[in-house]
């Protein structure tokens, strides 16, 4: 028997740091506000120079060669982004020519938000195991600074940029590496967090833009309910899945949100919350890019053992949701 392993594992950040502090200087809030309401301190904010795939491919670089992989013996390649380069073609297609990937590898984007990682992991996983692709690179990359609408308090300080990135293969042997994927959407609660303009219902205009109808809508309340809810449902059905309890975790990796979102998780999950790796203080939300920046530092801070298993568990716009599990 074969399983899918993830070979290797990288992240990357842009250099600039915005505070709290220094929001409080753009728009009216404060430090202790974003501190109590949603653990963040601060987050990395690309340069006008840095597009979202110039960050998916320092995230892949770091990615390949922790899996010791040159870009030729990539034969799958997926993005995860809602903050591609540009709208036409793919942000795949920028990296994997840049990257040297080779054209007969099967290049594409996908558009899951904040879950768009395990989206793109799930896909791999399965054509892996089914002998249709040998080696996956599969990035999750973020410049949600250019979709923020920097005038919103209600939004702005809760977003950042970045990328990670993991390289899957397939091995002979049987229970390890992916050992459970699940993945869901619920398109009831598309109008709770959306970008409303720019695509075909509201093409871009003079309108759309003096209504500020690029930038990210986000009813706050709503998608934190959702996310409690759902990111529970999605953990519990993967542990019975598989017959675990609780206690047989030895690490989550939440979409990194909301602290409160993570803390009301671990509370039903009854995980203890030092069994969490949290990073949101430092990045904020980096949708498709925060499980795998999570998963990158968690391995290079020597909290991923051999042996161990590891849950990821996601949400996001749509609302999209998943959940895997991962034996090291
Ligand atoms: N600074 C100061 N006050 C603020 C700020 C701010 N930045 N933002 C909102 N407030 C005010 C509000 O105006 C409101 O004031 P009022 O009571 O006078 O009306 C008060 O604070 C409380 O506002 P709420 O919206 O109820 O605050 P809440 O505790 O719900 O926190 C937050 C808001 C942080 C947005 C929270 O709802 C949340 O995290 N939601 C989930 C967001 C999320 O996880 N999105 C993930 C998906 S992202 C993706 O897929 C790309």
């Amino acid at each position: 028997m074969a399983s899918v392993v993830i070979t290797g594992v990288g992240s990357y950040a842009p250099n600039k740091i915005l505070t709290n502090s220094d929001l409080s200087k753009i728009v009216d809030t404060t430090d202790q506000w974003i501190c109590e309401r949603t653990g963040i301190k601060e987050r990395h904010i690309a340069g006008d120079d840095e597009a979202c795939s110039d960050l998916a491919i320092k995230a892949a670089i770091a990615a390949l060669a922790d899996a010791n992989v040159k870009p030729g013996e990539i034969d799958l390649l997926i993005v995860a982004t809602c903050s591609g380069d540009m709208p036409l073609p793919s942000t795949a297609c920028l990296v994997q020519h840049r990257l040297g990937i080779p054209a007969h590898a099967t290049s594409f984007d996908i558009a899951a938000a904040c879950s768009g990682f395990l989206y793109a992991m799930e896909i791999a996983y399965g054509q892996i195991l089914t002998n249709r692709y040998k080696c996956a690179l599969i990035i999750g990359a973020e410049k949600l600074s250019a979709l923020t609408d920097w005038t919103d308090r209600t939004t702005c300080v809760l977003f950042g940029d970045g990328a990670g990135a993991a390289v899957l293969r397939k091995v002979d042997q049987s229970g390890i590496g992916i050992i459970g994927s699940d993945l869901g959407a619920d398109g009831q609660f598309v109008d709770k967090l959306c970008v409303p303009a720019g695509g075909s219902r509201k093409p871009a205009s003079a309108q759309t833009v003096a209504d500020r109808a690029h930038f990210i809508r986000m009813n706050g309340r709503e998608v934190f309910k959702s996310a409690v809810r759902v990111m529970d449902q999605v953990a519990r059905e993967m542990l019975e899945q598989h017959h675990l309890t609780a206690d047989q975790i030895d690490l989550v990796i939440p979409h990194q949100a909301n602290r409160r979102i993570i803390e009301s998780l671990s509370q039903s999950l009854k995980i203890p919350l030092d069994r969490f790796y949290i990073n949101l203080d430092r990045y904020g939300n980096t949708s498709a890019a925060s499980i795998p920046i999570a998963l990158a530092e968690a391995r290079r801070f020597g909290r991923i053992k051999p042996g161990q298993i590891t849950l990821l568990i996601a949400f996001g716009a749509g609302l999209t949701y998943g959940s895997a599990l991962i034996r090291w």
